[in-house]
Order: structure tokens, then C-alpha cells, then sequence
């Protein structure tokens, strides 16, 4: 039978503040407190500079106290997430105001959220008759209202519907229904983000959005409520804060970085870092991490180390492992810090973020919707 364990006694508890990091265990993912709290300040004080609000994307990383802090930077209107499982967490951890920047589809997750839309000013995105028919079903039931962000396929090819008419046609079913309320417009340029060229990739991403806004023009004129435009990312900020076509930047990755976001937004710095150990120096020049895709979300290319270009990571398929060419002469023990390429699939498989300045840990944050994806 197994018990309950009290791992206290294993030494695995969370390191109190005043450690050094390199007393830490690793892989562990830390974040660098200033570095982070300069980026939130960066970009809340753009968004103060216009008139488009921020409502961060929490599936960047997942925990509820960095989440707070992004909206205490300010020019904040609430959170955004990807699922309904993170609404759950943030609604829990007492955040009132939270879009599901995605489709929430089937009768097993109706009931939670009119569960959530009666705690919480919750809106969802939605692209099809049948989901928002369930959506009015479920929440008049439990006589609460659900926000509706209808999304418009601005260029992504993702979900959406096409903009204009298959828009209004939404709208208006979407305005006879009860228990169901159309806020806005979802318009997310995800098309665009990696293009390198800065000036391509914006006025993409102005394209994207100026369908939104026309259509949003033609709601209105045919008498339904035009709500706001939400959308926008870390990558395109400017165009959301800079111009009338977005009213909500439901931007991420800001917060933590990671090294291929960096190349496209350098005026974020990269917070987030994974401490690894070098366990193995099996030939010379190699030597061998205990990081492997287990500990950091590599789909935009292979992890990186820090302070050291020269480095190169030939292969990153191994579950726990890391193997690094022409490493310096390090010692087995030695510690490294790692950059991710995709900050938030490795927030999804931690379960804290140690924040630390001048190499001490300063707090502890769980990363409490980490595998909450259903
Ligand atoms: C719906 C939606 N909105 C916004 C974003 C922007 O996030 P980021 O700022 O991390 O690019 C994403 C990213 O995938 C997204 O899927």
C-alpha cells in the first residue's frame, strides 16, 4: 500500500531564501527577480503610453504569484490562459478577470466553467454554433453569464472563423442566445511572430489585426456590441500598444524570455535560465549535463549555455541527458546555467520557480497549473 510520504526529511523541500544557487538541485529552473520585474515594467509602462491594455498570457509560466506581479506592473485588465485548467488556478488563487484565449469544447468541461463564470468575470473564445450553443446551455442552467470572444482567423490558419460576414453571422447568433455575452474580437497573429525582420513581421501582424477591426466596424454597424480586439504578442507589441486595432496585448513570453524570443525582442532580457550539472566528462571536450527534454522545451532549436557561444549541442533527443561539444575543462560537479528556446513548454514541466538575485535565492514560487492542460 502506499502511504502518504512527509519528504521532509529527503532534503527535497524548496530552498529557503539566502541560498546560494549553487547549493541548489538540479535541473532547476530559476528566474532572475530584477531581470524579470525590468521586463514587466518595460512593457506595462508601454502600454501606459497608449491606450491598449495588457492582459497577460499565464501559459508562459503558469504560477499564480508571477501572474500578480504582471498585473501589479500595471495598464493590466486581467489575465489570459490556453486552457481551462490554468482559469482554474488563476480563479482558485482569487484572479477575477480571466479569458480562455482558446475553444473550450465538450460536455465534460461545460459545468466547470459556468462553475468558474460564477466566481469570476470569464470569457472564452469561440468559433463555432455547436460551442456556443453549449456554452448558453450550461450557463443559463447554473444562471450565470459567460463571455464570448468571437476569434477571427486574421492570417493563422489556426482556429477562427474568416472575418466579416462569418463573423457577423456568429455575432448575431451569439446575441439571441441567454447566459452567453459577446465581449469582443480574439485576433492572434501567431503566423507572424518568428518572422526575423522586425518590419515584416509588424506590419504582418498590423495586417492581422486590421481585419479584426474592420470587422469589429461591422458589427457595430449592423447594431451589435463591438467589445474589444484581443490578441497581440511579445514579439509584435508594438503594433498592439502603438495603434487602434488592439485593445488587450495578451502577451507572454515577456515575462521569462528564453533564447529564441530574444533574438526577435532583445529589449527583453532572459530571465528564465535552467541550473544544470555537468554529471559526466566522458571524452576529452564533452562533457555531459543532467538536462535532457524532461527539463527544457526545445522545439524552436537546442538549449544554449550560458556565457558560452562556443559550445555546441549536437543532438537534444535524451530524456534526462545533455551531451556538449568543445566544453571547456570543467569539472564533473561544475554547474551551468541553461537557456530553453521555448520558455513555456519548460515552465510546463517544473513544479517551482526559484527566483534569485546575486546568485542567492530570494523566494520560491510554485508553478501550480503546471500540467493542468485539460
Ligand atoms: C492565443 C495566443 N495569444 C497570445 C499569444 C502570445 O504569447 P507570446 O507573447 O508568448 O508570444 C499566444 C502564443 O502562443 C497565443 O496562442
Amino acid at each position: 500500500m502506499v502511504s502518504q510520504t512527509d519528504t521532509s526529511s529527503l532534503g527535497t523541500e524548496a530552498p529557503a531564501p539566502g541560498t546560494p544557487i549553487e547549493d541548489l538541485a538540479t535541473p532547476a529552473l530559476l528566474l532572475n527577480g530584477p531581470a524579470c520585474r525590468r521586463n514587466l515594467q518595460k512593457m506595462a509602462d508601454a502600454a501606459r503610453r497608449g491606450t491598449c491594455r495588457l492582459r497577460p498570457h499565464f501559459k508562459n509560466h503558469k504560477c499564480p504569484e508571477l501572474a500578480r506581479q504582471q498585473l501589479e506592473a500595471g495598464a493590466a485588465v486581467g489575465m489570459t490562459c490556453a486552457k481551462l485548467g490554468e482559469a482554474e488556478v488563476l480563479i482558485e488563487r482569487g484572479f477575477d478577470d480571466v479569458l480562455i484565449a482558446n475553444q473550450v469544447v465538450g460536455a465534460a468541461k461545460m459545468k466547470r466553467l459556468a462553475v468558474l463564470a460564477g466566481r469570476a468575470h470569464v470569457s472564452v473564445a469561440v468559433d463555432a454554433d455547436e460551442q456556443i450553443d453549449a456554452i448558453s446551455a450550461a450557463a443559463t442552467s447554473a444562471g450565470v453569464t459567460v463571455g464570448a470572444l468571437i476569434e477571427v482567423d486574421g492570417g493563422m490558419g489556426r482556429c477562427g472563423v474568416q472575418p466579416g460576414e462569418p463573423a457577423l453571422k456568429l455575432a448575431r447568433r451569439i446575441t439571441g442566445l441567454d447566459g452567453i455575452e459577446l465581449r469582443g474580437l480574439q485576433c492572434f497573429e501567431g503566423h507572424c511572430v518568428y518572422v526575423d525582420d522586425l518590419e515584416e513581421r509588424l506590419n504582418a501582424a498590423r495586417k492581422c489585426h486590421e481585419q479584426a477591426h474592420r470587422t469589429r466596424r461591422l458589427l457595430v454597424e449592423h447594431g451589435l456590441p463591438g467589445g474589444v480586439i484581443s490578441g497581440g504578442s511579445s514579439a509584435t507589441w508594438q503594433v498592439a500598444v502603438g495603434e487602434e486595432t488592439c485593445d488587450e496585448l495578451q502577451c507572454g513570453t515577456y515575462a521569462t524570455m528564453d533564447w529564441r524570443y530574444h533574438e526577435l525582442v532583445p529589449e527583453f532580457e532572459i530571465a528564465m535560465t535552467i541550473l544544470a550539472t555537468v554529471i559526466s566528462r566522458p571524452r576529452p571536450g564533452v562533457a555531459v549535463l543532467d538536462l535532457g527534454i524532461k527539463g527544457a522545451g526545445s522545439e524552436f532549436g537546442v538549449p544554449r549555455v550560458v556565457g558560452h557561444p562556443e559550445i555546441e549541442i549536437p543532438f537534444f533527443l535524451s530524456e534526462e541527458h545533455t551531451t556538449l561539444n568543445n566544453a571547456p575543462d570543467w569539472k564533473v560537479g561544475t554547474q551551468v546555467q541553461i537557456m530553453s528556446s521555448h520558455a513555456c513548454t519548460t515552465c510546463n514541466l517544473y513544479r517551482r520557480l526559484v527566483v534569485h538575485d546575486q546568485g542567492r535565492v530570494t523566494d520560491v514560487w510554485p508553478i501550480e497549473a503546471a500540467g493542468r492542460v485539460e
